[in-house]
């Protein structure tokens, strides 16, 4: 059995049937579908990337049994778009005790809910269901499913999975900062290449296409839409366009991230399209690179959300006041107007208590920026670091942030 499900099982209420969902493919247009992206709950309990799956986990008289339903071979669906996993290969995968066809899951649920299979695992009187409430609008298939189980069973309680995996995620164990590891590898590589490729003229997308290249050649997916911002456009912190010209002169910033095994990669880096900055970005880069070492230096276990973002804040303040672009800490807000960071994991904004101070083994990103339009210039630095219990490491400490490298660098080229 995966660790992390026998310390979910731990958590859950005696005699319960808890179901989570792989989630549905969903229709483009005609024959077209968007593509699949597994429910992440779904996936790191199962291992498994694959729509319209089920994991059904019955606890009950102190025994546990899990149960995972999946579309069984069609011959049809093989010539066309391929054959899904076995289910001797699903077994294996996920470490359940048992797969069955997807379309005896309502029957065969429905039997550990009733008398007949009482002997075993008793009476259940919990259902666990996974509502994560920005995604329950849209998931009429996880509303059906729970409507039709209370009309069936309207003794039933009804309880909520989400708290609990979000809690487990917010733990990474080493499987998963290798994952995290690899993704920011194959990230570098793609940086390094954009860097070595940029050349005067070139629209923003030609330079995400050579990211995208390493990505596809390592075969993975971006983690998120890639964000390559040149000059002004920088300023638009979610920037997704891409299709400016790069002006002489400017800094592009690009915030992008390989996605590997599910685990994203979110790096933030910026630099000189002509490979050396000006003298005015030179002072803008060096106080967000400094603010972004000395964060990176001041996250460990102990130390809030809060004291992180306020510290951040503080340091660019200064920073500007001392330039003289402001005068007042009150007005930082005009060039910086997100927060300093957040968990990473599955989802590149990954689930996690911010209310709480941060422990050994979160992932948290740093990413302080200065966004300054009147000056044409945005720029954002952005790392990705394990909490430990004596401080933390940066995970993405190689990719080349100072400003003596990048142009060295740019220069070589
Ligand atoms: N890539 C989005 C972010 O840095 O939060
Ligand atoms: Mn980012
Ligand atoms: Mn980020």
């Amino acid at each position: 059995m995966l660790m992390r499900r026998t310390k979910l099982i731990k958590e859950l209420k005696e005699q319960s049937i808890t179901i989570v969902s792989s989630g549905q493919l969903v229709k483009q247009s005609l024959d077209q579908y968007y593509p699949f992206f597994v429910d992440n709950n779904f996936y790191y309990l199962t291992n498994i990337v694959q729509e319209n799956v089920y994991l059904v986990i019955i606890k009950g008289n102190n025994q546990v049994k899990t149960i995972l339903f999946l579309e069984p071979f069609d011959a049809h669906k093989a010539l066309w778009v391929g054959t899904g996993l076995s289910f001797e290969a699903a077994k294996k995968i996920a470490q359940v005790d048992e797969v069955l066809p997807i379309n005896s899951f309502k029957a065969v649920v429905s039997s550990y809910l009733t008398l007949a299979r009482s002997a075993v695992f008793g009476e259940i009187n919990h259902l666990y269901f996974d509502f994560n409430n920005s995604l329950l609008e849209k998931n009429n298939q996880l509303t059906t499913l729970v409507k039709n189980f209370q009309e069936s069973y309207p003794y039933l309680t009804i309880n909520n999975l989400h708290p609990f995996l979000s809690y487990l995620r917010m733990f990474k164990d080493k499987n998963e900062i290798n994952n995290l590891k690899k993704a920011i590898e194959i990230t570098k590589e793609g940086i390094l290449l954009m860097m070595k490729e940029a050349q005067r003229g070139m629209k923003e997308h030609e330079l995400e296409a050579f990211f995208h290249y390493v990505l596809y050649k390592h075969g993975v997916r971006p983690a998120f839409k890639t964000i390559a911002a040149s000059g002004v456009n920088a300023t638009i912190l979610h920037y997704e366009n891409n299709n400016d010209v790069i002006n002489d002169n400017e800094l592009i910033l690009f915030d992008l991230g390989a996605s590997y095994l599910g685990y994203a990669a979110d790096i933030s880096r910026t630099f000189p399209i002509s490979g050396k900055f000006t003298e005015r970005q030179k002072q803008y880069y060096q106080l967000v690179l400094t603010v972004n070492k000395k964060v990176i230096d001041y996250l460990k276990p102990g130390v809030t959300n809060q004291e992180v973002n306020d510290y951040a804040k503080s340091l660019l303040a200064e920073g500007l006041i001392k330039m003289g672009k402001i005068t007042t800490k009150e007005e930082l807000g005009k060039y910086y107007y997100h927060s300093i960071g957040h968990f990473l994991g599955l989802d590149v904004h990954d689930v996690g208590l911010y209310t709480k101070p941060f422990q050994a083994g979160q992932v948290f990103t740093v990413e302080p920026g200065l966004y300054i339009k009147d000056e044409n210039i945005g720029i954002r630095i952005e790392d990705d670091i394990l909490i430990t219990e004596t401080g933390n490491i940066n995970l993405s400490q190689g990719i080349i942030k100072e400003i003596t490298e990048i142009e060295k660098f740019m220069q070589k080229k």
